[in-house]
C-alpha cells in the first residue's frame, strides 16, 4: 500500500473555480487561528454564512500554503459529503486544511497526519478500523466503566481539595477535563501509570502545533520552539517503543491491536504505526477533554437545564448529546472532490477540497428549532454531527458517551452548585474547539 505522505500532491493555493454560485460574506477569518483563540467557533458568523452563502467558497492568502475550499454550513449538505466516501475522499488529500511541505515543523508530525486509518478510504480503511472494534464494544465499555467512575472520584477529591485552598475555584480544565480522557485511553491503550502525564503534556504542544507551524507571525519564543520539537520527538519516540514492545510481547491492549494489525496484507509501517498513535491519542483526548469544559459552560449558562439534571439524574443521557451539538468539540474533517456534485446548488468539479463545517451543522435552524438554546428535550437530540457520520465516524463515540455521563452524574452529585465563573481561554486552533482555560466555582460551603 502506498503511503499518503507520499504520494500526496502539493496544494495549490492561488486555484479558484470559475463556476462560484455565492458570494462569501466577510466577518470572520477561517484561517485565523488567532481569531478563533479569541472567539472559540464563531456561530454568529456561522448563521450568516449557512444563510447567505451555504457552500461558501475560501480562497487562502498568498502567503498560506494550503489549498481554497468549499465551506459547507448546512445539516443537509454537511451529511450528504460526510455520506459519500465515494465520491469525497479522505486519501486523496486528507482530512485537515492542508498539510503544507514547507511549514515549518518535525516532518515526522506531517508524515504521521497524513498516514492512518481517518485518512484511508476504502479498501483499506474497514479492516483497519475493524480490528480496533474489540475496545469499542458495548460489554468492554461497561467493564472500562467501573474504574472510570473511580478514576472521576478521585479527581474531584483532588479538585475539591485545590479549591478550598483558593476561596472554591479551580480551573476545570488542568484539575479535570484532560485527567479523565488521558485516564480512559491509558488504561484501553494499557499504557504505565508513570509514563500517563506525559502524554497530557504532549497533548498541549499538539493543540498548538498547528499554530506554531503554520503561522509565520506565530508569537512563539525561540525556547519554546526547542521545547515544542523535543516534546513531539519524544511523543513519536515514545509511541514507537510501545509498540515495539507489543509486537515482541502482545497483551489484551490496544496498544497490541495497533501494533500487529496488518493493511493490505503487510504489517504496518513506521509512518502508519506513527499516524495511528497519534491519531489514538489526539482523538481520544481532545475532543473528550472539550467536551467536558464546554458541557460545563452551558450547564452554567442554561440553568434549566442543570435544574432538571439536579431534579432528575437519569435525564443526563438525554444531556449528553444536546452538549455535544453546541460544544460541536471538532469544528471540521474535510474532503476532496473525486467526481463532480452538487451542495445547496452549488456544482462541485472533481479535485476540489470540500469542508463540512460540523458546529455549523449542528446549529442549522432548519433542523434544529432555536438552534443556540440547549434545550435536551429536543426531539431530535441524536441528529447531531459532532461524531460525523458515514464510514469515517467517530470510533470512540460510545467512550466519550460513557465518560461524559460518568463525569455529570458524579459532578452534580457532589458539587450540585458549581458553575462557571466567566473565565475562559481559548488555544490557538481551528480544527478542534480548543478550550484550555475553564474556570469554575466549585459552590463549597
Ligand atoms: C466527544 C468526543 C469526541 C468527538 C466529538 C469526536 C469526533 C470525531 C469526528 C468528528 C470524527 C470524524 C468523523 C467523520 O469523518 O465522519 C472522529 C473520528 C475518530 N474518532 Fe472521535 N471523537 C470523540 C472522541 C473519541 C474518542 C474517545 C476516541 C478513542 C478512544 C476517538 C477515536 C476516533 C477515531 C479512531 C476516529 C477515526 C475513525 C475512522 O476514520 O474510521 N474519538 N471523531
Amino acid at each position: 500500500m502506498q503511503t499518503l505522505s507520499d504520494i500526496i500532491e502539493a496544494e495549490d493555493n492561488s486555484y479558484r473555480p470559475p463556476h462560484i454560485k455565492y458570494e462569501t460574506p466577510g466577518g470572520f477569518d477561517l484561517m485565523d487561528l488567532m481569531a478563533f483563540a479569541e472567539h472559540g467557533q464563531p456561530y454568529e458568523w456561522f448563521h450568516k454564512l449557512r444563510a447567505q452563502a451555504p457552500v461558501a467558497w475560501w480562497q487562502p492568502p498568498e502567503h498560506i500554503d494550503v489549498a481554497g475550499f468549499w465551506s459547507l454550513t448546512r445539516h443537509e449538505d454537511v451529511k450528504k459529503c460526510d455520506l459519500d466516501a465515494k465520491r469525497f475522499s479522505s486519501g486523496t488529500g486528507g482530512i485537515l486544511m492542508g498539510y503544507s511541505e514547507k511549514a515549518a515543523g518535525p516532518k515526522r508530525l506531517r508524515s504521521a497526519a497524513l498516514n492512518s486509518m481517518i485518512t484511508m478510504d476504502q479498501p483499506f480503511h474497514i479492516p483497519l478500523r475493524m480490528a480496533h472494534r474489540p475496545f469499542f464494544t458495548p460489554d468492554y465499555i461497561a467493564r472500562l466503566q467501573v474504574s472510570v467512575e473511580r478514576e472521576v472520584d478521585r479527581l474531584l477529591d483532588k479538585m475539591e481539595a485545590k479549591a478550598r485552598k483558593n476561596d472554591g475555584k479551580v480551573d476545570l480544565v488542568t484539575n479535570f477535563s484532560e485527567w479523565l480522557p488521558m485516564f480512559t485511553l491509558c488504561e484501553m491503550l494499557g499504557i504505565d501509570e508513570k509514563d500517563r502525564p506525559k502524554i497530557v503534556r504532549w497533548m498541549h504542544y499538539l493543540e498548538i502545533s498547528q499554530y506554531i507551524v503554520t503561522d509565520p507571525d506565530a508569537k512563539v519564543t525561540p525556547l519554546f520552539i526547542m521545547k515544542f520539537l523535543w516534546n513531539i520527538r519524544q511523543m513519536f519516540r515514545y509511541g514507537q517503543k510501545v509498540l515495539e514492545d507489543r509486537r515482541r510481547n502482545p497483551r489484551d491492549d490496544l496498544l497490541t491491536v495497533i501494533a500487529t494489525t496488518e493493511v493490505d496484507g503487510e504489517p504496518m509501517n513506521q509512518s502508519y504505526l506513527d499516524g495511528s498513535w497519534l491519531l489514538i491519542i489526539f482523538a481520544g483526548n481532545d475532543t473528550t477533554r472539550n467536551s467536558l469544559s464546554g458541557t460545563m459552560r452551558l450547564l452554567t449558562q442554561f440553568q434549566d437545564q442543570k435544574q432538571m439534571l439536579l431534579d432528575d439524574p437519569n435525564l443526563v443521557p438525554k444531556m449528553v448529546p444536546e452538549a455535544l451539538r453546541l460544544v460541536s468539540p471538532v469544528m471540521y474533517m474535510r474532503r476532496t472532490a473525486l467526481a463532480e456534485a452538487e451542495f445547496s446548488g452549488q456544482q462541485i468539479m472533481p479535485g476540489e477540497k470540500v469542508v463540512m463545517y460540523y458546529g455549523a451543522a449542528n446549529r442549522d435552524p432548519d433542523v434544529f428549532v432555536d438552534p443556540d438554546r440547549m434545550d435536551m428535550h429536543r426531539n431530535n437530540v441524536e441528529d447531531h454531527l459532532a461524531f460525523g457520520t458515514g464510514p469515517h465516524v467517530c470510533l470512540g463515540q460510545r467512550i466519550a458517551n460513557m465518560q461524559l455521563e460518568t463525569a455529570y452524574r458524579r459532578i452534580l452529585d457532589r458539587f450540585p452548585n458549581i458553575a462557571w465563573t466567566g473565565n475562559q481561554r481559548h488555544a490557538p486552533n481551528n480544527f478542534v474547539n480548543a478550550i484550555s482555560h475553564l474556570e469554575v466555582d466549585m459552590g463549597l460551603n
